[in-house]
């Protein structure tokens, strides 16, 4: 029997959603990190916010496109998707602003994180990844896979 060239190929529903799973436990790493340590949290939080930020690009570059494509109530769904992911950054720039400031607190910008975060990952694993499992070729899985996967992968950086 001949073993496939990548490995077995997840879903993916199983990938993303897998992946949203990795990015809680760095955030909460982040978070039991007490303010005073101030290197350690900066060092967890840009560890978080890369893979975060990679996560994005990724779901706008590979996934959103043929999702939107041919239908208006997708499309208004990636406007959607759309507008959160830049709400999400804008909140982790104030948080990296915060921490360059200094060992002030951040448990307000990270609720707020997690409440835009959370309504987001939500409706992604509901109302789009199923999507993916029934409609997205398996050369682009097997991309996203590898995109989200290996810090190497063609993508783009934090800025
Ligand atoms: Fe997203
Ligand atoms: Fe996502």
């Amino acid at each position: 029997m001949e073993t496939p060239v990548n490995g077995p190929v997840e879903s993916p529903s199983q990938l993303l959603s897998g992946d949203h799973r990795e990015l809680d436990r760095k955030f909460e790493e982040f978070q039991a990190t007490p303010a005073s340590n101030m290197d350690e949290r900066r060092e967890r939080f840009d560890g978080f916010a890369t893979e975060l930020h990679r996560h994005i690009v990724v779901e706008e570059r590979l996934l959103f496109p043929p999702f939107g494509e041919g239908d208006s109530s997708r499309r208004l769904l990636v406007e959607l998707m759309l507008d959160e992911h830049r709400r999400i950054e804008d909140v982790l720039q104030r948080i990296r602003d915060r921490l360059d400031s200094g060992p002030r607190p951040t448990e307000d910008l990270e609720s707020e994180l997690v409440n835009v975060l959370w309504a987001h990952n939500t409706r992604e694993e509901e109302s789009v990844y199923p999507w993916f499992d029934a409609h997205l070729p398996v050369d682009v899985v097997q991309a996203v896979g590898r995109e989200l996967h290996d810090p190497g992968a063609k993508g783009h950086g934090p800025r």
